[in-house]
Parts: structure tokens; sequence; C-alpha cells
């Protein structure tokens, strides 16, 4: 099947007991079973619940990948994932992940005695030379957040498993519709469907989609022990939300093209991150390895001075975190989303006081620039 039929069809099976064309949300904690040992496949809501089952099928398809596993928030999906690694290990990440992302594994997991790298992976012969005998684990985000790098999926790929490590991709600023890692070669794929799976801001949740059945039985296990579930409602609104993913997609991509070329030449934009944008340094990487360049756009105004008092004056662009809904979100990384990133290294990656990032939404494009236009004047 086509993508767009996968979206709307891979999981979402009539219902059994009634036909109903929509997954219910079964919203239980048990099941009632015929006998000891005799029941329909579900025991306990926490193991099993037929619509988390219904997006994790979804998903997996979507994804390429033999099964996945969801999770309350994209957060409980790394950490799940961070689970395929033990003490006396090491793990290779990218430099420029979700803060959350660093500050999980420098504040949490290192407490645990796993060891970690934080490397420019868009240099694949960093990424290289950062392996040991003890790696496990390469873990990248591309494209990055918020200064938009891309990394090569194929060739880290090739990488981290001649040196028997697992790949695994944060792809929720890319979604499937742009970028299918399992394909290119990594083993596991993780989202925050928050984001664009979702779509609506109106959901947190994560998912975990694997390329091998030992390593979603491993994610079924943890998902059971550790316990941070997908509710039965944030998973039907995620399952709702993917039906029109690739109609959202094509015009986020339509939107964040057209927003890209218009900061690009504003004079009051010292720089546009934009893989879609000629001049980005992995523009070619971006054009073989991704579908299309996405919505999501980091420029720098030069200072937090002209940073604040542009986000006090965008009115339809909504100042908040997240990204990835139908409506435009607008940010500011050093403060907010890489807050937990310490100074000195923000600075270093591009996270620069001046640096806005922008998820473009799907509203009429120039209403958005209309906006933006007011708010440059102001500043
Ligand atoms: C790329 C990326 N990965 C993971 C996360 C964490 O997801 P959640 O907020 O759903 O826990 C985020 C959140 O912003 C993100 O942007």
């Amino acid at each position: 099947m086509g993508f767009s039929t996968e979206c709307i069809h891979a999981g979402n099976e009539p219902d059994p007991a009634t036909g109903a064309v929509a997954v219910p949300i079964y919203q239980t904690s048990t099941y009632v079973q015929e006998g000891l040992g005799k029941h329909k496949g579900y025991e306990y809501a926490r193991t099993q619940n037929p619509t988390r089952r219904a997006l994790e099928v979804n998903v997996a398809a979507l994804e390429g990948g033999v099964g996945a596993r969801a999770f309350a928030s994209g957060m409980a999906a790394a950490t799940a994932v961070s689970t395929f690694v033990k003490a006396g290990e090491h793990v290779v990440c990218s430099n420029m992940t979700y803060g959350g992302t660093y500050r999980y594994y420098t504040q949490i997991q290192a407490r645990y005695g796993v060891e970690f790298s934080f490397v420019d992976t868009s240099e694949p012969e960093e990424g290289r030379a950062a392996f040991r005998p003890n790696t496990r684990l390469l873990l990248l985000e591309t494209p990055t957040n918020p200064t938009m790098v891309l990394c090569d999926i194929s060739l880290l790929s090739d990488i981290a498993h001649a040196g028997g490590a697992l790949v695994v991709v944060d792809n929720t600023f890319a979604s499937p519709y742009l970028q299918r890692p399992l394909a290119l070669g990594a083993d596991l794929v993780y989202h925050s469907t928050t984001k664009f799976l979702n779509g609506h801001s109106d959901s947190v949740g994560g998912i975990v989609v694997a390329k091998k059945p030992e390593h979603e039985e491993w994610l079924a296990f943890v998902q059971n022990s550790s316990g941070a579930i997908l509710s039965p409602f944030d998973s039907w609104l995620v399952l709702r939300g993917i039906k029109t993913l690739v109609v959202r997609m094509e015009r986020h991509e339509t939107n964040g093209r057209e927003i890209a070329r218009y900061l690009a030449s504003h004079p009051k934009v010292l720089r546009t991150n934009y893989p879609g944008l000629p001049d980005h340094p992995q523009h070619e990487l971006a054009k073989r390895q991704m579908r299309g360049f996405g919505a999501m756009i980091s420029f720098d105004l030069g200072s937090l001075d002209a940073a604040t008092r542009f986000l006090a004056r965008v009115r339809l662009c909504s100042l908040g975190e997240s990204l990835g809904g139908v409506e435009t979100l607008i940010s500011h990384p050093a403060t907010m989303t890489h807050a937990s990133i310490p100074e000195a290294e923000r600075n270093r990656l591009g996270v620069t006081p001046g640096l806005v990032r922008i998820s473009v939404g799907i509203e009429d494009v120039e209403d958005l620039v209309a906006d933006l236009d007011t708010a440059f004047e102001l500043i």
C-alpha cells in the first residue's frame, strides 16, 4: 500500500465487536477472562490496550518496522531506548539533540554508569572517531533541533554496525512522511508523537519502532515493566492525527519553503537554517535522504534583545514550546527548549541568544508573512 493509504488504514481495522470504522477508545483498566489462562489476548491495560495497539501497528507500518511500542511522552520513548545500554557501555550521540534528551543522558543515565560522547554527527569522521570498543548505541537526531543540521543516516549506520552498535534515530522533526530511517540502515526510530504525528497540539506522547523482532520484544517488556504507557485517549488522538499526516505535511512543506525564502532574504536576519535552502551545508544530503525539507526553520536576529522584541510582537505565530502542530509556533531555544544546555556549549553549537525557531503551520502563508513583517518592522 502507498504511504497515504497506510496512514489511514494500517492498524485501523473496523472494530471486531461493533464494526465501528474509527478504532474505539478502550477506556478500561482490565478485561474479563473466560477462565484461568483463557482470554482474548488482553489481560491488563498496562500490558495491552486495543487502541494503543492500533496506533503501534499504524506507526510501525509508516516507519517500515516490525513493531512499535507507544509511551507516555517522547522522553519516555527515549528512556525506553536507553535501556538497550547497560553500565560500563558507551553511547555516541549527536551533539545537537533536543535539550531534554541531553538532560536525560547527562543528568540521569550517566548516574548509572553509562558513558557518553556528544559529537558533531554531521561530520561522519568525527562520529567514527568517537566509537570505542564498548560503544553500544549511536543516537542521531536529523535534522537537529534547533539548528537544522543533518547527518548521513546510511553512512553513520555502516560505521556503527561495523563497531557492533545499534543505531537509533529521533525522527520527530521529519516524521516518516519526510524520512524513513529504518530503510536507511537504522535499527530503531522514535518520535515525540506530541509533534507532527499527532499534529494538533493536543496530546503528549512517544513511540519507538523496531526493525528486528527481538528489539520489539524487549521494548514490549520495558513498556510493561516500567509502565510509562500512552493512554487510550492519547493513542486515539494520535491515530486520528496520523490520518491527515500526508495532507498536513504537504502544506507544512509548501509554507515552510515560502517562509524560509522570506527569512533568508530579510535584511534583519543574520542567518537562516533550513535544509531546503541551496546554501544549507547539507542541502544535497537533504535531497537524497529526505522526501522534502519540512517546516522547521531557525533564524538569527543577532541578539537576545532583538529576539525578545521580535517575539513580543508576533501575534498569529504563537510563542510557545513544541512544534509540528497545525498552528505556527515560534520559540526561543536558548531560554526555552535548550535552556538545560550550558551557555558556552549552546553558543558553540549555534544556539545563540538571537536564535529564533519557527514551526511553520498550515495557515495561509500570506497571513504568516504579514505577521512576521509587522514584528520585523518593530525591532
Ligand atoms: C526532537 C524531539 N525529541 C524528543 C522530544 C521530547 O518529546 P516529549 O516532549 O513528547 O516528551 C522533543 C520535544 O520537544 C523533541 O523536539
